[in-house]
């Protein structure tokens, strides 16, 4: 098993709101893809490290994002938790926004070899 990294088009940046958190299913990812400001867009994995509840249902504060649940905050930019109950980070993918505005982000896919 090995894993290589996927530049995938999650979609355009037009259809994503300041502060209002998408969700994106690639390669079996759930990812959160979040537009924090004119062309800055991050993305986390979408499942809160406390328990298994969407956190592209949660809302967005800055460069932070607080589980609906429970109220964990977790860094866009780290992945780390910065309140509690969780205490383990949720996974950072890198995003790049093309020219043309388009949103891509790098996720990893597993192959066999
Ligand atoms: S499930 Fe997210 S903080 Fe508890």
């Amino acid at each position: 098993m090995s894993v290589t990294i996927e530049r995938v088009d999650v979609c355009h940046l037009a259809e994503l709101a300041v502060a209002q958190p998408a969700l994106a299913t690639v390669n079996g990812h759930r990812l959160c893809v979040i537009r924090t400001g004119e062309r800055e867009v991050h993305c986390i994995d979408d499942t809160c490290t406390h328990g298994a509840v969407s956190l592209s249902e949660g809302e967005v504060d800055g460069r932070t994002i607080e589980c609906w649940l429970h109220g964990s905050r977790f860094d866009l930019c780290t992945g780390r938790p910065t309140g509690p109950p969780a205490t383990r980070p949720v996974a950072v993918y890198p995003v790049t926004i093309t020219e043309d505005d388009h949103v891509l982000v790098d996720v990893p896919t597993e192959s066999e070899k």
